[in-house]
């Protein structure tokens, strides 16, 4: 059974009334619940705007799990930017590795040679896979207990 990664990013559906917060560690409960027995693991960004998130695992459960995640609606306009065979795992230290600290991704952000805001259109699959990589590992050593931040 082929070890695959899937990567893709979504437009924030959210509604913006204060259940932000609420709706993401629902979706962070749903991920750990159903990729851990699944052996899913992979990282999710949140900032205002979009989601970005790396699936991988076994090919035909990946499939399964972005089913699912295609058709919920606090997300729309998903592009999919890569599936393919993965030799190891990247993500293999999380669930669902999370990342959302706006000084964070602003940061990481800057370091990336392209103009304007944040916008993950204009990043190729390398380096968005890489961001997210990035992001998940420094936001693990942030802080272990605050609230979710928005960027
Ligand atoms: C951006 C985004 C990422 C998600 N990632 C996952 C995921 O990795 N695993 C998962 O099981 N559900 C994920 N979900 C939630 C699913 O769409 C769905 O709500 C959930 O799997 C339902 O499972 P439950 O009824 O067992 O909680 C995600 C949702 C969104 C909007």
């Amino acid at each position: 059974m082929p070890l695959t990664r899937l990567v893709y990013f979504s437009k924030n559906r959210i509604p913006t009334d204060g259940s932000v917060a609420i709706q993401l560690k629902h979706i962070l409960a749903s991920s750990i619940k159903n990729n851990v027995p699944g052996a899913v693991t992979g990282g999710l960004v949140f900032n205002r705007n979009y989601f970005l998130q790396v699936l991988e695992g076994d090919r035909a459960t990946v499939t399964k799990v972005f089913m699912t995640i295609s058709g919920d609606p606090r997300h729309d306009q998903i592009e999919l930017v890569d599936m393919k065979e993965a030799r190891e795992r990247m993500f293999g230290a999380w669930a669902m590795g999370f990342a959302s600290t706006p000084q964070l991704i602003k940061e990481l952000w800057s370091k990336i040679d392209v103009a304007g805001e944040f916008n993950p259109k204009l990043l190729t699959c390398d380096q968005i896979v890489k961001l997210i990589f990035e992001l998940v590992t420094k936001e693990e050593g942030f802080a272990s207990s605050r609230q979710f931040a928005i960027a």
